[in-house]
C-alpha cells in the first residue's frame, strides 16, 4: 500500500472511532399514557433538557402507553437496570420505598397548591432521599393529579352512591383501605389491563385524574364521572442507578435540573386538562357530577384515618396538613 493510502486509511479509522465515541447514549423512558398526555409532556421536556445540557451525549427513546408494562414492572426494571427512566405515579412506589405511602392518604391535600408545596418543600424532598438505598434514583416529583371516580352504573355524590361498586384501584394498600370505608369493592389491577376490564364489565369503575381519563379515552367505556378529587396522585421521575452512577457531577446536575423543568411542564398540562378536559369529556358523552359531598367522604374515611395515624404517626400527617 502506498504511503498516501495508509495515511488515508488511518485518518478514516480515526474519524470512525471519533464518530463512534460521539454516539449518544440512548435512555429508555417509559410512562403509562400517550406522548401528548401530561406524562408525555413532562418526559419530553426532561429529555430535551438533558439532550441540550449534555450537548447531545444523551438522548431518549420514549415508550408511551405502557409499552414497557405496568408501573410496578417498570420500577422493577429501573432497579434491575433494564430500563433507564420511568415517569410514574406513586401508585405502586410505596411497595418499594415505604416512606412514600404517607402522601397517598386520601383527602390529605386540600388542593394543587397545597400538594405541590408539600412535594417541593422539606417533607417531599426528604422522601426523595429514601430512594437510593432501594436501588432507585428519584430525580423529582412530577404529577398525575387529583383522582376522580368514573363508573358505568350511576352518579356518585356521596359514599353510599359508591357503595357496592367494583372499582379498579392501583396496587396501593393506602388507597384500598380508604376506599373500603366508602363501601367500594376495590379491585387492584395493573393499568394496562384496565380499558379491557371496563369494556368487558369485569369492573364497574375506576378512579384517575382528568388527564388520564382523557388520554385513555375512558369516555368510550364509562358513562358517569364524579369529581370526587378523593386523593392526590403524585408522580415521580425515576432513574436507574446503573445510569446515575456513571454520570459526572455536572451531568447529574443537568439530569436533576431537567427533571425539575419536566415537573413544571407536567403540572401545567395537568392544570390545562383540569380546566379544559371536563367539557371535552361531556362532549364525548360522559355525565359529569360536579358537586360531590366531600364532607360525607371525609366522615366515612375516619376509621381509615385511625389506621393511617397508627401506621404513619398522627404528627407526621399533621405536619403535612399544616403546610399553608
Ligand atoms: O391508575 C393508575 O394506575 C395511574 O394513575 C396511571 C394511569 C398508570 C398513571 O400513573
Amino acid at each position: 500500500m502506498k504511503l498516501g493510502h495508509i495515511a488515508a486509511a488511518c485518518l478514516s479509522l480515526a474519524l470512525g472511532t471519533s464518530a463512534l465515541a460521539q454516539q449518544p447514549t440512548v435512555l429508555k423512558i417509559g410512562y403509562a399514557t400517550s406522548k401528548e398526555s401530561h406524562y408525555g409532556v413532562g418526559s419530553t421536556v426532561f429529555c430535551d433538557e438533558v439532550e441540550k445540557g449534555t450537548q447531545g451525549r444523551f438522548k431518549c427513546q420514549h415508550f408511551a402507553n405502557s409499552a414497557l408494562g405496568g408501573e410496578r414492572e417498570q420500577i422493577e426494571a429501573i432497579q434491575l437496570g433494564t430500563q433507564d427512566l420511568v415517569n410514574t405515579s406513586t401508585g405502586p412506589v410505596g411497595n418499594f420505598v415505604p416512606e412514600v405511602k404517607i402522601v397517598d392518604i386520601p383527602f390529605l391535600f386540600r388542593d394543587y397548591d397545597h400538594a405541590r408545596k408539600v412535594m417541593d418543600g422539606p417533607i417531599g424532598q426528604d422522601i426523595l432521599t429514601k430512594f437510593p438505598s432501594k436501588g432507585i434514583i428519584a430525580l423529582a416529583w412530577t404529577e398525575n393529579g387529583f383522582r376522580h371516580m368514573t363508573n358505568s352504573k350511576r352518579d356518585i355524590v356521596k359514599p353510599s352512591d359508591a357503595a357496592g361498586l367494583k372499582m379498579r384501584t392501583m396496587e396501593n394498600k393506602v388507597h384500598m383501605d380508604g376506599y373500603r370505608t366508602f363501601g367500594i369493592l376495590p379491585t387492584p389491577m395493573a393499568f394496562p389491563e384496565l380499558f379491557g376490564a371496563l369494556q368487558q364489565g369485569t369492573v364497574d369503575g375506576q378512579e384517575n385524574p382528568i388527564p388520564v381519563i382523557l388520554a385513555s379515552k375512558f369516555s368510550q367505556v364509562q358513562k358517569h364521572l364524579s369529581l370526587t378529587g378523593h386523593v392526590y396522585s403524585p408522580a415521580l421521575l425515576l432513574l436507574s442507578p446503573k445510569v446515575w452512577n456513571k454520570l459526572s457531577d455536572a451531568d447529574k446536575k443537568v439530569f436533576v435540573d431537567a427533571a425539575k423543568k419536566a415537573a413544571v411542564a407536567q403540572r401545567k398540562k395537568v392544570n390545562d386538562d383540569e380546566n379544559n378536559g371536563i367539557a371535552q369529556l361531556e362532549k364525548d358523552g360522559m355525565k359529569v357530577t360536579k358537586v360531590v359531598d366531600g364532607a360525607a367522604f371525609r366522615e366515612a374515611l375516619k376509621p381509615a384515618y385511625a389506621g393511617y395515624a397508627k401506621e404513619f404517626g398522627a404528627d407526621n400527617i399533621k405536619k403535612i396538613t399544616d403546610v399553608q
